[in-house]
């Protein structure tokens, strides 16, 4: 991180604007924690993008907990297209003050630069994709790989920067790494599958029992048992909905590996419906 931070800086200084991208599911876990304070002295955007499958309520609180921290917010599906044709206006907007001031100086014309950040996985390739309107060379997310930032024009007035480096997620929190996880935006190595379903279902239990009661056919969601771990309850949890999928191994155990893996596919691929799993309260 401390290679990204020093090419973050170097090139901050040939932008006028920065625009973060983050994962709408997840608008806090998917933040690096070193942007808001490297980028502090520019004008901001934040893109939640993958709103398609983000609560809208959830998001429309997101937008506002942005907008009153100073930032401009601009909802996106990149993989739609939803909301990306409004990207340069919103920069325009957000850079009027300058934009006016080059104007009186007759530079009307001039570029306006903007950077964007964001940790892998949130889209961010398929936005500046969407945004430049073609194809623009696949951003490398592999560690130790250096990429030299290129200038990506949108537009005549327009162009962008992608990320210097490799933004990393905040790692270390352990409640940040399982969302991270459980969107797929890491890796499931990171725990095995059944016990990364096991935490899901836990969570699921807790923060909305009633997707878990409609995907699954549960009659109910027993709580958890106060002498019970969260791995043990997600486990009784997903012992309960492979038996309703019919998920059997040949001794007539309950296949919750299985059933693990079909519930995060499901949950990444929409299927328990728009859930947002970071709350800006
Ligand atoms: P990155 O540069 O930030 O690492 O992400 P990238 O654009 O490569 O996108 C990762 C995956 O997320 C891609 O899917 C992409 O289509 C999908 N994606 C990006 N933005 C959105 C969005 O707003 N909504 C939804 N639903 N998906 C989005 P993939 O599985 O790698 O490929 P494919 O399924 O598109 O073929």
């Amino acid at each position: 991180m401390a290679k990204t931070r020093r090419l973050i800086a170097e090139r901050l200084r040939q932008v006028d604007a920065v625009c973060e991208i983050l994962d709408a599911r997840i608008p806090a876990s998917s933040r690096n924690p070193d942007v808001a304070g490297l980028t502090a002295g520019k004008p901001r955007l934040i893109i939640l993008n993958r709103a398609d499958q983000a609560d809208p309520d959830a998001t429309a609180r997101w937008g506002d907990f942005f907008r009153a921290a100073g930032y401009a917010v601009l909802v996106t599906d990149a993989k739609s297209g939803r909301g990306a044709g409004k990207f340069a206006a919103a920069v325009r907007e957000l850079l009027a003050d300058k934009l006016r001031a080059y104007a009186e100086k007759g530079q009307s014309g001039r570029v306006a630069r903007v950077m964007v950040l964001g940790i892998p996985n949130v889209g961010k390739s398929t936005f500046i994709n969407r945004v430049a309107g073609r194809n623009v060379a696949k951003a490398e997310d592999r560690p130790g790989v250096t990429r030299a930032g290129q200038w990506v024009p949108v537009d005549r007035r327009l162009e962008l920067l992608d990320t210097p480096g490799i933004l990393w997620p905040k790692f270390g929190d352990e409640a940040v790494g399982m969302r991270l996880a459980f969107t797929g935006a890491v890796k499931d190595e990171i725990l095995d599958t059944e016990t990364l379903g096991c935490h899901f279902m836990a969570y699921l239990a807790a923060a909305a029992p009633e997707r878990l009661r409609e995907a699954y056919k549960l009659p109910d969601v027993p709580p958890r048992d106060a002498a019970e771990t969260e791995v043990g309850y997600g486990f009784r949890l997903l012992e309960a909905a492979g038996r309703k999928r019919g998920f059997l191994l040949p001794g007539g155990e309950i296949d919750t590996e299985r059933m693990a893996r079909i519930l995060l596919d499901e949950y990444r691929a929409g299927k328990l419906g728009r859930l947002t799993l970071d709350s800006p309260e």
